[in-house]
């Protein structure tokens, strides 16, 4: 038996990374899944059913109202209800720290357009569903950037301080309908994404992971697989009375 045993997932994001990782762990507890993203998910898909799950493998830009949309009519298509919506997708990989007055309004606008109207719009295609259900999970990434004040990433940490915020007031939103909305901060995870923060320097990259570390209760580099334990906890029926909480899963980083 799994915590997730027959639920239906659509994580976004899950081409790689993080999202990668819970969609495979969400797999083993026994769900079903929807894989989405911009790029390419046949490596998770594939991933996903050698676990012995089901899974969809589909093309969403979040930010795209049309595409968030079918994603919902795809997988009420497919499976016929929709049980947890793990909203993973973000601009991370291909940033690199640099001071704010070098950001340029476009990537600006770029970092807030995915990393919170993607929350938005993936949000808004699944309640209808999950309001008729009288049930669903919503599980926000935020990060623990924000509550640290990570310097040198100023559009993604505000993108990621945006998150907490949407996530508290969602929840106030849909609790009434059954619907738990909590969010996740994960620390500095060692995906391609974060070893790309530095722009290449390898040595940098090192130090700051060192750093972090040292920094942390818990005194090693953070991998993804840290990160599934508490998302299949939200998604799953133990959370049933838990709403509006940012879960910061950091080794002990970045509390509040
Ligand atoms: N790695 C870390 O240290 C860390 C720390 C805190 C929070 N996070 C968050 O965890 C999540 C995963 O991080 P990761 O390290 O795996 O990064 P990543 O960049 O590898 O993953 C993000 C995924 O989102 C996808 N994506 C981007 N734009 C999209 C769009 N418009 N529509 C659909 N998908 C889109 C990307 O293609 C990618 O697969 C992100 O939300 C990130 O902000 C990561």
């Amino acid at each position: 038996m799994g915590l997730l045993d027959g639920k239906i997932a659509i994580i976004t994001g899950a081409a790689r990374g993080i999202g990668q990782a819970y969609s495979i762990r969400f797999a083993k507890e026994g769900a079903k899944l929807v894989v989405c993203d911009v790029l390419d998910c046949n490596e998770t898909k594939a991933k996903v059913e050698a676990e012995g799950a089901e899974c969809l493998a589909l093309k969403v830009d979040v930010t795209d109202e049309e595409s968030t949309r079918k994603m919902a009519e795809e997988t009420i298509n497919k499976y016929g209800r929709i049980d947890i919506l793990l909203n993973n997708a973000a601009i991370y990989g291909g940033l690199v720290m640099k001071p704010f007055e070098n950001i340029s309004v476009e990537e600006w606008d770029k970092v807030m357009s995915v990393n919170l109207k993607g929350l938005f719009l993936c949000s808004k295609a699944v309640t209808p569903q999950m309001k008729k259900q009288k049930k669903g999970k919503i599980i926000n990434i935020s990060s623990t950037t924000f509550h640290m004040g990570v310097p040198m990433l100023l559009h993604y940490v505000t993108s990621k301080g945006g998150v907490v915020g949407f996530t508290r007031a969602l929840s106030n939103e849909l609790g009434e309908y059954g619907i738990n909305v909590n969010a996740i901060a994960p620390g500095f995870t060692m995906t391609d994404a974060s070893k790309g923060i530095t722009g290449g320097n390898k040595e940098l990259f090192e130090q700051l992971a060192s750093m972090q570390a040292n920094m942390q209760a818990i005194k090693r580099r953070e991998e993804p697989e840290d990160l599934t334990g508490a998302a299949v906890f939200l998604a799953s029926d133990d959370s049933d009375f838990i709403a509006g909480v940012t879960l910061p899963v950091s080794g002990g980083a970045g509390l509040v």
